[in-house]
């Protein structure tokens, strides 16, 4: 077990280059399969999730060829109809995409149920209604997922939550069906375009996303090609944040502005100073902060994704500042351990209130969470003296290195192996 220390107080300043985009990646790795010659990704983000990807990818026949870890060549032709079984599938929730994947190219599958971060419910049942209405026929066995169709055929699907995972589940399932599809009530993520920019450079036929309603119309094969990933603007809105708390002056390289529109307009409402180019972000907090209130919504309004490192910034503006998460209700476990480092929040009705100007101090806190770790990450940054976070692989699938990108910009960081005789310690703090 690791644990991630800092000290905190130090500026940030410098650039940080932002990774291929996770949201991404991880629905990419999955569609590969749904072509019969070698796809290439490049600008694979190097985290616990799409290594676990990969594994799965390999254990059912796909060959894969790493050039670093962030070039992958993947041939899915010798891919076979196996059982993909709970242990790593419960890892990541974006395992539920071999699902669409697999029903696809194969017509069957049986997967074990998603697992990933515990948001509060995350259930999946409009993926299943499209896979339904596609023509196949789904059955929960033993914790399994079971897929089947003797043929896929177009369909009208009205999403009645609207879903980046059912949307992308159900144009890799379509993408190969009889007919045409339409997904209406569709979700617009940017990672959602990424996806079918991958489909189409492969062969299909997908219009209108990036707008409410979806058409794919099938075809009979998809060929490989060449993919580079977005950039993640999760990442990128990650560092925009904590360069506002505890910056001088950050230079956020590779990121497409456009797509971090709510967020850094939610800044620039604080009193945070930003310059955007084409591909960069210039961060220099104001030299008073003020509290704003935030709510989350689908794409292109705050994201959920970014809640929890924003909550955090929001300790230390002059003011009060109310955080609503209408995404997911249970995303709110970072609040406690930001009060044992001496933030003021209390949750009513579901949000946060959040009473700033708090000076956070350092702590033992657990991240219980991927966003929730980032939001440790900064209040240890802006936090007087040192903080242990533990929940690092939370971090890891998420994140890229971020001590040593952190500690490149001038934080105080670094990732420990938690000593043997530490040990009970930070297990006993995992059951509070
Ligand atoms: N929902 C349903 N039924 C469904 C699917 C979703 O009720 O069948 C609900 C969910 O419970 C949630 C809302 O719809 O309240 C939106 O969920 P969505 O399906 O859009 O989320 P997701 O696809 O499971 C992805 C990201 C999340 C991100 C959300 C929202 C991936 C692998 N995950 O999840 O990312 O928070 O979209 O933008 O793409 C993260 O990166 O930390 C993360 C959790």
């Amino acid at each position: 077990m690791d644990k991630i220390v800092v000290s905190g107080g130090h500026p940030l300043r410098g650039t940080v280059r932002i990774n291929g985009a996770k949201n991404s990646a991880v629905a990419l790795l999955p569609a590969s399969i749904l072509a019969d010659s070698v796809v290439t990704i490049d600008g694979l983000p190097d985290i616990s999730d799409v290594v676990t990807l990969n594994s799965i990818l390999e254990e059912i026949g796909a060959k894969i060829i790493r050039d670093d870890n962030k070039t992958v060549h993947i041939d899915p032709s010798t891919i076979t109809v196996k059982e993909i079984p709970n242990g790593k599938v419960k890892k990541l929730r974006a395992s539920y995409y071999l699902m669409g994947a697999m029903l696809g190219k194969f017509k069957q599958a049986t997967i074990g149920l998603p697992g990933g971060c515990y948001l509060g419910p995350r259930p999946i049942d409009q993926h299943i209604k499209g896979f339904e209405a596609l023509g196949a026929k789904v059955t929960n066995e033993n914790g399994s997922i079971k897929l089947y169709a003797d043929e896929l055929h177009g369909a009208r699907i009205y999403l009645d939550v609207v879903s980046v995972g059912a949307t992308i589940n159900i144009m890799l399932a379509a993408v190969l069906a009889n007919g045409r599809t339409t997904i209406e009530n569709a979700a617009k993520e940017p990672e959602i375009i990424d996806v079918a920019t991958l489909l189409t450079n492969m062969g299909a036929i997908i219009k209108g996303v990036g707008t409410d309603i979806i058409r794919i119309d099938g075809v009979d094969k998809l060929h490989g090609c060449t993919h580079t990933i977005i950039p993640d603007r999760i990442e990128a809105g990650t560092y925009a944040i904590a360069a506002a708390a505890q910056g001088k002056e950050v230079i956020i390289d590779n990121v497409i502005p456009e797509h971090l529109e709510s967020l850094l307009a939610k800044l620039r409402e604080m009193g945070v100073h930003i310059e955007q180019s084409d591909e960069q972000l210039l961060v220099k907090p104001g030299k008073r902060l003020k509290g704003v209130n935030i709510k989350t919504l689908v794409y292109p309004g705050f994201p959920t994704d970014l809640q929890q490192p924003f909550t955090t910034l929001l300790t230390k503006a002059v003011g009060k500042s109310v955080v609503t998460d209408t995404i997911y209700s249970g995303r709110l476990k970072h609040i406690d351990e930001l009060r044992r480092m001496n933030a003021n929040i209390k949750i009513e009705d579901g949000s946060a209130y959040i009473k700033g100007n708090s000076l956070l101090e350092g702590a033992i806190v657990r991240a219980s969470d991927l966003r929730a770790g980032a939001s440790l990450v900064i209040a240890g940054l802006m936090a007087k003296g040192i903080s242990h976070i533990t929940g690092v692989e939370y971090i890891e699938r998420g994140y890229e290195n971020m001590p040593e990108k952190l500690s490149k910009l001038g934080a105080h960081i670094k990732k420990e192996r938690i000593k043997e005789e530490e040990l009970i310690y930070y297990e006993h703090l995992n059951e509070r």
